[in-house]
C-alpha cells in the first residue's frame, strides 16, 4: 500500500534508463552468490526483470524478503501448541512478532497469516499463568507488555474491521491508564505493576500511541484524544528527551519528588514508538507540530554516530555484543514506526535510510534459511525470535 518507494524507484528508472539496468540485473543473476542473495534460482531471469533498480542491484525485493523472513520465523520459532514464538523467551516479543505479521498483511493486502494471527490471539488472551490477576485480554504484570499486544489488536481491527479486537484494545487502554498517577513526576504511567516505582519511556510511548489510535478508530471520540494529548504533553516536558533530541530510558525521582532524566541508555525502540504515536496524534488533529517534533527525534537517530553507523541503525549493546533477548528486537520496532512517520511526510525523507538498512541486513546479516542475526551490518552467526522479528520489522517497513 505504501507507494513512496515504488514512486522513487520509478523516478530512478526514468532517469537512468531501464534497459541498462535489466542487463545489470541479468549479469548478477548469473552469479551463484547473487542467486543465493536473491533466494531464487539463477535461471529465474523473468522474475529478476520485473524488479526495481535498487532491488536488482542488491537483489532485494522487500515483499519477497519479508515473506521469506516471516516463513522462517514461523518455521524456526513458532510453537503452534502454545500459540506464540519461543515459549522460553519473553512473552512481549511474541506480541511484536504478531505485529510484524499484521504489518505485512496490512501493507500488502495479503491475508496469508490471518488464521495464525487468530490462533495466537485466542491462546494469548487467556489469563496469563504468571499474572492471573490481570484476568486475560493481554492485561499483564507490566503496562508495556500490555501495550504491545494492545497495538497489535489495533492493527488486527484495521485488517478485519472486527469490533472484538478494538474492544480488547479498549480494555487494555483502561488497564494501562489505571497505572497513571499525577502524584509522582506530575503524571505518567508506571511500567512495572508489582513495584509501581518506575515511569519509563516505553510504557508511556505505547500508551500515547494506543490512546491516539483508539481515537482515530472510534467515531465521535473525545476521551481518548484528550488522554493521548495529556500523555504526549507530559512526556515531552518530562525530561526524558535529552539535549540531543534523543530519549533516555526513563525518569529518576529525587527526595523532593522531582523527576529527571535517569540517563539510562538510549534504546532504539524508545526513539521509535514515539514516532508512531506522533503520527496518530497528527492524524487525529492535523496539527503539524506533532510531525515537526517527531522529525527532530528521527533525525537525531540518523545523525547520531552511536545509533547510525555507516548508515546502519545500531543498538548501543551491539558494540560489546551484549544485546539480551529483549534488546535484540528493538531496532525493528524503530523501523516500522519510522515508516509510519515517513508515510505522512510528502518528501518521504526516510525512504532512503530504511532501504539502505534493509538492503544491508538482507545481504550481510542473513543466512541461507532467511534467518537474521542482531547486527544488520552482519555477520550472521545465529538467530532468535527477537533478532528475526526485528529484521521482519525492518523489511515490512519498506512495503
Ligand atoms: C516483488 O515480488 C513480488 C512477489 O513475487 C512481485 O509481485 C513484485 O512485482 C516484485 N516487485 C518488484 C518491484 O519487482
Ligand atoms: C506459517 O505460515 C504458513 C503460511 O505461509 C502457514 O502455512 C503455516 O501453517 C504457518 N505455520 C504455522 C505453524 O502456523
Ligand atoms: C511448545 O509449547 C508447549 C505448550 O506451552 C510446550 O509444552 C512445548 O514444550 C513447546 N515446544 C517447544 C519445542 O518449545
Ligand atoms: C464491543 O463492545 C461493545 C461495548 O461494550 C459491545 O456492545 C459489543 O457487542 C462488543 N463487540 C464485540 C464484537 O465484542
Ligand atoms: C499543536 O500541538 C502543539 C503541541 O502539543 C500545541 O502546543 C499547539 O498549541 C497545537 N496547535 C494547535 C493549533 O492546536
Ligand atoms: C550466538 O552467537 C553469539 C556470538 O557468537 C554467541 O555468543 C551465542 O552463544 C550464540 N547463541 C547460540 C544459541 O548459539
Amino acid at each position: 500500500m505504501r507507494t513512496s518507494l515504488a514512486a522513487s524507484v520509478g523516478g530512478l528508472l526514468a532517469i537512468w534508463g531501464f534497459q541498462g539496468l535489466v542487463a545489470h540485473a541479468h549479469a548478477h543473476a548469473q552469479s551463484p552468490l547473487q542467486a543465493r542473495l536473491d533466494g531464487h534460482d539463477a535461471s529465474d531471469a523473468a522474475s529478476l526483470c520485473s524488479r526495481d533498480f535498487l532491488g536488482a542491484r542488491a537483489g532485494l525485493n522487500a515483499s519477497e524478503a519479508s515473506k521469506a523472513a516471516i516463513e522462517s520465523m514461523n518455521k524456526s520459532f513458532y510453537n503452534k501448541t502454545a500459540g506464540r514464538w519461543t515459549v522460553t523467551d519473553a512473552w512481549w516479543l511474541s506480541g511484536v512478532a504478531l505485529q510484524d505479521l499484521l504489518e505485512y498483511m496490512y501493507r500488502t493486502g495479503s491475508r496469508d497469516y490471518l488464521h495464525q494471527a487468530k490462533h495466537i490471539i485466542e491462546k494469548q488472551k487467556e489469563p496469563l499463568p504468571w499474572w492471573p490477576e490481570g484476568d486475560g485480554y493481554f492485561r499483564a504484570d507490566s503496562t508495556d507488555d500490555t501495550g504491545w499486544w494492545a497495538l497489535a489488536m489495533i492493527r488486527m481491527f484495521d485488517i478485519t474491521k472486527d469490533q472484538q479486537y478494538l474492544n480488547i484494545s479498549i480494555l487494555d487502554e483502561a488497564y494501562m491508564y489505571s497505572y497513571w498517577t499525577n502524584t509522582n513526576c506530575g503524571g505518567g504511567m508506571y511500567v512495572d505493576i508489582r513495584a509501581e516505582t518506575y515511569k519509563n519511556a516505553i510504557a508511556n510511548e505505547l500508551y500515547m500511541k494506543l490512546a491516539a489510535s483508539l481515537h482515530n478508530r472510534i467515531p465521535g471520540d473525545t476521551e481518548y484524544l484528550a488522554k493521548a494529548e495529556t500523555a504526549y504533553n507530559w512526556f515531552m516536558a518530562s525530561g526524558m528527551i535529552n539535549g540531543d533530541n534523543l530519549i533516555n530510558d526513563g525518569l529518576a525521582e529525587n527526595s523532593a519528588g522531582v523527576c529527571y532524566n535517569n540517563a539510562l541508555p538510549i534504546w532504539t525502540y524508545n526513539q521509535g514508538v514515539v514516532l508512531g504515536a506522533s503520527v496518530e496524534l497528527y492524524i487525529a488533529t492535523q496539527n503539524q507540530s506533532y510531525v515537526v517534533e517527531a522529525r527532530k527525534i528521527a533525525d537525531a537517530v540518523l545523525s547520531s554516530g552511536a545509533m547510525t553507523q555507516d548508515g546502519v541503525l545500531t543498538e548501543p549493546c551491539e558494540a560489546a555484543d551484549t544485546c539480551n533477548n529483549d534488546q535484540q528486537i528493538f531496532k525493528g520496532i524503530f523501523a516500522y514506526n519510522l515508516a509510519e512517520l515517513n508515510s505522512v511526510l510528502s518528501d518521504s525523507p526516510y525512504t532512503a535510510y530504511l532501504t539502505q538498512n534493509a538492503q544491508t541486513a538482507w545481504s550481510s546479516d542473513r543466512n541461507s534459511k532467511d534467518l537474521y542475526d542482531v547486527s544488520w551490518a552482519g555477520p550472521f552467526r545465529n538467530s532468535t525470535i527477537a533478532k528475526q522479528a526485528s529484521a521482519v520489522g525492518l523489511l515490512v517497513s519498506l512495503l
